[in-house]
């Protein structure tokens, strides 16, 4: 029977359980150079302590001005490499697998002085207006996740994710209410689909590409989750191999309602995209009852589950977890100094 605590395994990625820590943002660069800190190396190793199976290193950015913010991270360099080859053989050590979200923020830059996007409709009134990128800046900005990702498979990762959700760059242009492109890429998916190819062309033959995915807009005039099935397909041939499944951040709330604040708020969305497709998802969105989590896992509505702020409040979220339900393979689960807890 499949469940939280079978191992799962897709190419060369061996996971020893279902559960997956999602991408965060800690906004917690010291320097603005991007590079990962003390922070990032105890939050991402204390989680493989904590039994997480796969680790997804919080959006890390393709160069200065793609980032949300300063205190983001960035993968343009090799000081910035080393740094999270640190934490990447740390969390092997642990036992644990760790995958890298590759991301440009695009109009959603805070810090940039003229954000860059697929056009110049601004986010909101509190966002600058971006300018949209030229079609050669286009082509430039494709090899920069390009480099991103050889970085990522340098360091060590035994998985890359690229950022196609939450309404930032790759978004920007796979959705028809910010791509108003006259050039090629005003085919929807087309940059999308060019950063995978570019990206698996540097990463090994056995590494999957996770592709992360907003299943459902919320502004008026937002796509639904038939479309977001569309735009998958078109991922999928192009090289994604498992999809993480959100939704929203493309804009104000409109309405369309907003996510939910329910448990389980996002799972249909993933079992829509894991049946259509019959492709490996990793469910999200407030799952962290271990229960539904397990659930979620048996009832095939998904091949993982990520756990999110869960795992901000417990960073041992996976061992309790392994508690509640039935301590499959605990002895190996648990860290043999802490196991009296259990
Ligand atoms: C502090 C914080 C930072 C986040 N940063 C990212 C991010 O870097 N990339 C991303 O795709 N999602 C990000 N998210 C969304 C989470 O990955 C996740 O999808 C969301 O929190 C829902 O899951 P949960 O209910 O288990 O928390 C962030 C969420 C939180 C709470």
């Amino acid at each position: 029977m499949e469940h939280l605590f079978t191992p799962y395994a897709y190419k060369g990625l061996h996971l020893k359980n279902r559960i997956v820590m999602p991408p965060m943002c800690q906004y917690s660069v010291t320097k603005e150079d991007g590079v990962a800190t003390d922070w990032h190396f105890q939050h991402y190793v204390s989680r493989a302590v904590g039994g997480t199976g796969l680790i997804i290193v919080e959006m890390t950015n393709v160069e200065p001005d793609g980032r949300i913010s300063n205190r983001c991270l960035g993968l343009w360099n090799e000081t910035q490499r080393d740094a999270l080859k640190k934490i990447v053989d740390a969390v092997h050590a642990h036992g644990s697998k760790i995958a890298i979200q590759i991301a440009h923020a695009g109009r959603k830059a805070e810090n940039a002085e003229v954000p860059v996007s697929a056009s110049d409709v601004q986010f909101d009134e509190h966002y600058r207006k971006p300018r949209s990128l030229s079609t050669d800046e286009v082509k430039l900005m494709v090899k920069k996740y390009q480099q991103s990702v050889k970085y990522a498979v340098e360091a060590g990762f035994d998985a890359i994710e690229i950022h196609g959700a939450h309404g930032y760059l790759i978004h920007q242009f796979h959705s028809p209410l910010t791509n108003k492109r006259a050039d090629e890429y005003a085919e929807l998916t087309r940059f999308g689909t060019e950063v995978i190819q570019a990206a698996k062309a540097v990463m090994p033959e056995d590494m999957p590409l996770i592709f992360r995915i907003s299943a459902k807009e919320y502004v008026d005039g937002g796509y639904d989750v038939d479309t977001a099935i569309a735009l998958c397909k078109a991922y999928e041939k192009a090289g994604a191999e498992i999809f993480h499944i959100s939704s929203g951040g493309e804009g104000p709330i409109g309405s369309r309602g907003k996510p939910g604040t329910h448990a389980g708020y996002q799972v249909p969305l993933a079992r829509a995209v894991k049946h259509a497709l019959k492709v490996p998802v990793i469910a999200v969105g407030r799952l962290d009852d271990a229960q539904l989590a397990n659930a979620t896992i048996g009832n095939e509505d998904a091949d993982m589950v990520a756990v999110g702020r869960g795992m901000l409040r417990n960073p041992y979220w996976a061992l309790e977890a392994n508690a509640t339900l039935n301590k499959i393979n605990q002895q190996e689960l648990v860290p043999k100094q802490y196991f009296a807890g259990f």
